[in-house]
């Protein structure tokens, strides 16, 4: 069984995304011995924004492409191999952050996770579970502020676009308020996570 976990955040051992994204694979890791854990790591080695490359005949690009178009497939390998992918994933101005969405760019790709029919879309990519590891700084979930969210929004109907049925998302909200109400949003996803169990269904 394969599980590839993505951190977008840069703010390091400070990151809500991180720490409950690490929950998670935690306990996957305890649910299934011998798990097969890919590991990616969007803010520290960023990706850069996507450009248009020739995927023909790549032992005759120059070594920079030829070496972008073999990260980019293996980036797309990684994500249809695993079955199941933990995203964090903390909500920047409304919507993801960039390092998380040029991820989204190398996977999204038409004929491989997605192909367009006279029907309409197909998704290509699915059989696995996507779990969300979302953090915010104020309050999306309920009332007034549910119409400004871009972020979750965004990554459900990416993944079900490209075929996932199963998306979770467990969010620690409010991490901006204050250190009580941080201290609170964490306590509140870690017991989700361990009362839920996410790894329940191995
Ligand atoms: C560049 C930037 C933009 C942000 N935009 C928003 C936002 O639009 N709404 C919000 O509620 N919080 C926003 N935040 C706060 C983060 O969502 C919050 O701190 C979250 O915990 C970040 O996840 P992390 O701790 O894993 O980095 C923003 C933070 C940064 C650094």
């Amino acid at each position: 069984m394969k599980l590839l976990q993505l951190d977008s955040s840069p703010l390091g051992a400070y990151s809500v995304t991180r720490e409950l994204g690490a929950a998670v694979v935690a306990q996957w890791r305890q649910a299934v011995p011998g798990l097969d854990v890919k590991y990616r790591d969007l803010a520290s080695e960023a990706l850069p924004h996507w450009t248009p490359l020739p995927r023909e005949a790549v032992d005759s690009l120059a070594p920079d492409v030829r070496a972008e178009v073999e990260r980019n497939e293996a980036l797309l390998q990684e994500f249809l191999a695993a079955d199941v992918v933990v995203v964090g994933a903390p909500m920047y101005n409304f919507g993801i952050p960039s390092q998380l969405k040029a991820w989204v760019d190398r996977i999204a790709v038409a004929g491989r996770t997605f192909r367009y029919t006279a029907e309409g879309p197909q998704g290509l990519a699915g059989g696995k579970r996507v779990i969300v590891l979302s953090g915010r700084g104020g309050f999306y979930a309920d009332g007034a502020m549910q119409a400004a969210d871009f972020q979750e929004a965004y990554l459900r109907q990416v993944f079900s676009f490209l075929g996932v049925t199963e998306i979770e998302f467990i969010r620690a909200e409010g991490i901006g308020i204050g250190t009580e109400q941080r201290a609170a949003s964490l306590a509140a996803a870690h017991a989700r996570i361990a009362q839920h169990g996410v790894a329940k269904a191995a």
